[in-house]
């Protein structure tokens, strides 16, 4: 064999030994990531994870440029924010220790709680490759979560190549809903992946959705005027002489509360607005949480802190980070809520409330006594 030819066998044996090396590191760093499965079932789990239970039980409470968040960036709402910031570990355990204590209450089981169901299935997306199962809640910043998942499932490379009108065609973007799954492999992830949601005050969220969906009213989107709408107000506008006239043919805040408000009445309605009533039916409904057990359920008034923390606990920090968060924008806006429930009746404000209370239980928002009493 000629000189030469004997140097180019000996660099490919060893690109082939490095190559088996970098292999082995990166599995072995895939398991490390994958530590998070659901912490809360660790006894189910295989002793290997055990150790990678203990890593992410130790994850310092840190804001995305690895500074200690300080009091400032804490808001001003919720029992959690009572807690000490310097461990934001122990304030997401307390969340989901408080949804489950909720969720075993008598008082509550009357609500009829929802359990996973079909609904429920085509909430959540799947991201295989990292094994996180993302359940939607809309107007609650969600549209970036899809992002940052469809860039993790591979199909586009980063957040910005992502086309708008893709983010929520689910046919193309790669990133499918659990319900196009067969059973035995929705039983799989749902007890295996890393499942998150996120959640922001129930009343404010609600007014996110009449701005967004019957204010602004998306040209893109005419049933919400042309079906919905109207559909509302001839069944809870009050005054029949407002509904003739043609100034007031928009839905207003006040139809909207009291058609939200309307337990028993709705319910033909809903059937009818079909999958349009995810921007307003409760969380509770849309994610089934007392059901499903969520490894971490994310506040939109704490995004800040929770959005890096769940990037970590779901072992995907270095491979994406979650879009700058404007300042201000994820606060608590009393201010705004007053003003949108002014001209609201305290029996239609009380009715809302009866309806959400689930939600305002289960996530510990404080009852908004300023409106009730
Ligand atoms: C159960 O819920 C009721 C009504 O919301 C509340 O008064 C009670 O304190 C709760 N019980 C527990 C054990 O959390
Ligand atoms: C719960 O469901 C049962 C049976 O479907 C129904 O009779 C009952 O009225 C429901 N309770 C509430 C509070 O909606
Ligand atoms: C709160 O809402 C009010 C009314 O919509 C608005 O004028 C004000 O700027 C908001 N405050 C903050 C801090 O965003």
């Amino acid at each position: 064999m000629p000189k030469k030819m004997r140097h180019h066998w000996l660099l490919i044996g060893a690109c082939g030994w490095v190559l088996l090396l970098l292999m082995l590191a990166s599995k072995l760093i895939n398991f490390n990531t994958r530590a998070t499965d659901d912490y809360r079932e660790k006894a189910e789990m295989p002793s290997w994870t055990q150790t990678e239970v203990k890593s992410v039980k130790s994850l310092p409470a840190q804001t995305s440029d690895g500074r200690a968040p300080k009091s400032s960036d804490l808001p001003s709402v919720g029992p959690s924010s009572t807690s000490d910031p310097t461990d934001w570990q122990s304030v997401e355990m307390k969340r989901l220790e408080l949804l489950s204590a909720v969720c075993k209450n008598k008082s509550l089981s009357n609500l009829n709680l929802t359990s996973v169901n079909r609904f429920v299935l085509d909430r959540i997306f799947v991201c295989d490759k990292h094994k996180i199962l993302f359940c939607q809640t809309p107007k609650v910043g969600n549209t970036q979560w899809k992002k940052v998942l469809i860039v993790l499932n591979g199909v586009f490379s980063t957040v910005e190549e992502i086309p708008e009108n893709l983010v929520h065609d689910h046919e193309k973007n790669g990133l499918p809903r659990l319900s196009s799954l067969t059973n035995p492999e929705i039983k799989e992830r749902l007890k295996t992946y890393f499942k998150f949601f996120i959640v922001r005050d129930p009343f404010e969220r609600l007014i996110s959705a009449f701005k967004d969906k019957f204010v602004k009213n998306p040209r893109f989107e005419p049933w919400y005027k042309h079906d919905i709408a109207p559909a509302i107000i001839r069944k809870y506008r009050r005054s029949r002489r407002d509904n003739d006239n043609k100034a007031a043919a928009g839905l207003r805040f006040e139809d909207f509360i009291r058609y939200l408000g309307d337990k028993p009445g709705r319910w033909r309605m809903d059937r009818q607005f079909g999958e349009h009533v995810i921007h307003w039916v409760t969380y509770e409904e849309l994610c089934a949480p007392c059901d499903i057990k969520y490894s971490v359920i994310g506040h939109h008034e704490t995004l800040e802190l929770d959005a890096p923390y769940i990037l970590k606990a779901a072992g995907i920090e270095r491979l994406v980070s979650y879009p700058t968060i404007p300042p201000g924008i994820t606060r608590y806006n009393q201010t705004k809520v007053l003003q949108y429930f002014s001209g609201i009746s305290k029996r239609d404000v009380s009715r809302l409330y009866d309806r959400y209370q689930v939600d305002f239980s289960l996530f510990s928002y404080p009852r908004p006594d300023f409106l009730l009493n």
